[in-house]
């Protein structure tokens, strides 16, 4: 195996970096208010138009640090820059997708779609425009006037991606978006969202617990350990583009997934314990 593959993180390179997260700790107040950490000291640097995994247990702080990115919540301790701004809130150039789709189920796939566009104050005949490229993008024709409740979930699932390409993001930011899915529809939006990065290749952010999923899609996978959240290994992924799901008998990926597991294997116990 090349040893590059499994090499620690190279040197940060801050300023060729777009999404640059700087000793960023963390605390969530409990229920009887006393502090609780959930991130210490987290350092990323992510590249321009690369695609990062976070794989970690539950509750190690991914969706935390996903959201310290997007903006939604400000850190207690440290810096966050994305593409060369310090992040202070929200921002119209990051997107992103939720594991539960978080549709509006009164309105329809379109409406939904238009109604993230004008949330990031997109007019309405663009709108419309982005919204219909978008569907057409998903594979969502058809099915544009439909609302949720009439839709799979793999369908609801594209409404959400097509929702969050739609207001044309430099970061797309994604949260266990197949998580909720079956095991045959995960494996066809997988390969989709590849060839859709591929194509325009953003900065891509994208929280899974599936291993297979990580390598399918990542450039680099970054391991989170828990307790407080931390990085605890980040990991080139040394596979070509564009991938392929034949890929999985490789042995760079086999033994990329073994290296995985043993690294995210004490993490698992220490969580269940
Ligand atoms: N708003 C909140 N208030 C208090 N605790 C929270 C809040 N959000 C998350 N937590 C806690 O912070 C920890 C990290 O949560 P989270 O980022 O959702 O982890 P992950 O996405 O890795 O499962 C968990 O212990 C969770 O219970
Ligand atoms: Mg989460």
């Amino acid at each position: 195996m090349a040893s590059s593959m499994l090499s620690a993180a190279p040197a940060m390179d801050v300023h060729n970096a777009q999404i640059v997260c700087k000793d960023v700790s963390h605390w969530f107040l409990k229920s009887d208010g006393t502090p609780i950490q959930v991130l210490d000291r987290v350092s990323i640097s992510l590249e321009p138009h690369s695609f990062t995994s976070l794989l970690g247990p539950s509750g190690c702080g991914k969706t935390t640090l996903l959201r310290v990115i997007d903006g939604l919540i400000r850190p207690a301790v440290g810096t966050v820059i994305v593409g060369g701004e310090a992040v202070t809130g929200p921002s119209a150039n990051r997107a992103m997708v939720f594991q539960e789709h978080n549709l509006l189920p009164w309105k329809t796939a379109q409406e939904n779609i238009r109604f993230g566009c004008k949330l990031v104050g997109i007019p309405a005949s663009e709108s419309l425009r982005r919204a219909n490229e978008a569907i057409a993008l998903m594979g969502l024709n058809g099915f544009e006037h439909h609302l949720p409740s009439q839709l799979s979930g793999g369908m609801k699932q594209r409404v959400g991606i097509a929702r969050a390409l739609s207001i044309h993001p430099q970061f797309l930011l994604m949260d266990e978006p197949f998580g909720a899915l079956d095991a045959q529809t995960r494996e066809v939006l997988q390969i989709e969202l590849l060839k859709i990065w591929e194509a325009d290749r953003k900065t891509v952010v994208f929280v899974t617990h599936s291993l297979d999923e990580a390598i399918l899609l990542s450039d680099r996978i970054v391991i989170m350990g828990t307790r407080p959240g931390h990085i605890k290994a980040v990991i080139d992924v040394d596979l070509p583009r564009p991938r392929s799901d034949d890929m999985r008998a490789d042995p760079v990926w086999t033994n990329l997934r073994r290296h995985l597991w043993q690294l995210l294997k004490p993490e698992m116990i220490e969580v269940a314990g």
